[in-house]
């Protein structure tokens, strides 16, 4: 693609692997395994398209209340996304990081995904944000908290230096697959200017093609960000 205006910070809700799976006869957990190829397939089709930061919503505040067969599933795939897919990252150059309240997951995840952060290269010039137990109303209660016990007041800007995104910048483009038309709680702070791109494809079948489209979609967008 020639020409085209590339968002900065792209954010994914990957919804409908659920869906994808039950299509297929299969348990939910056979489209989580799918839609975490597809993850890693669009990291690194937006690393190449000069993207700078991916965040990909993979566990809701909410879904924690989801059957423990599933979740213990989405469990082991974060496991062997932080032991094992996270060197591939590495090796180009990448970094990890992840949003979200960390204190809720099994213990020795939490470990695996302290380490993954840590052993990151410094420099990076591409980030795959993980949100992990991320609820935008969580993420603002804990800010406003945390500035109270400072006994701060807060601006527009020291606030945003509270919540988990605070390395990054607010997302340009979000984008959400799987048919839905809403938010379910991702970013709703950063989200204030972002360019929203809505796709029925569900998530294990948005492929580098789907992405460039969406990419596509918001290159062609006039953001007036208030402004004439
Ligand atoms: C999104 O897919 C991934 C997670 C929430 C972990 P779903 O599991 O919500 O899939 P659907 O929406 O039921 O198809
Ligand atoms: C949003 O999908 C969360 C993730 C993609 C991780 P959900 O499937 O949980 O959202 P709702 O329930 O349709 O709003
Ligand atoms: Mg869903």
């Amino acid at each position: 693609m020639e020409n085209v205006n590339i968002p900065v910070h792209v954010a994914v809700i990957m919804d409908g692997n659920g869906r994808w799976a039950k299509k297929r006869l299969m348990p939910r957990s056979f489209g989580h395994n799918a839609g975490m190829n597809a993850m890693i397939a669009m990291a690194r089709k937006a690393k190449a398209m000069g993207v700078k930061y991916l965040t990909v919503y993979a566990l809701s505040t909410e879904n924690l209340a989801r059957p423990k067969e599933e979740l213990d599933g989405l469990f082991n795939l974060i496991r062997k996304y932080f032991t094992k897919n996270v060197k591939d990252l590495y090796a180009e150059g990448a970094a990890v990081r992840v949003i979200g309240d960390m204190s809720a997951l099994p213990q020795d995840v939490q470990q695996l995904i302290a380490d993954g952060v840590k052993n990151s290269p410094a420099e990076a010039q591409f980030f795959v944000i993980l949100a992990l137990n991320y609820g935008a109303r969580s993420e603002i209660t804990r800010a406003v908290n945390a500035a109270i016990s400072r006994g701060e007041r807060v601006t527009e800007q020291t606030f945003s230096s509270y919540l988990d995104t605070k390395e990054f910048p607010d997302p340009d483009l979000i984008i959400r697959t799987g048919g839905e038309l809403r938010l379910s709680n991702f970013l709703l702070w950063q989200a204030a200017y972002s360019e929203l791109y809505f796709t029925d494809v569900l998530f294990p079948d948005f492929d580098e093609k789907q992405f460039e489209k969406a990419v596509k979609s918001y290159s062609g967008r006039n953001r007036r960000f208030g402004k004439v």
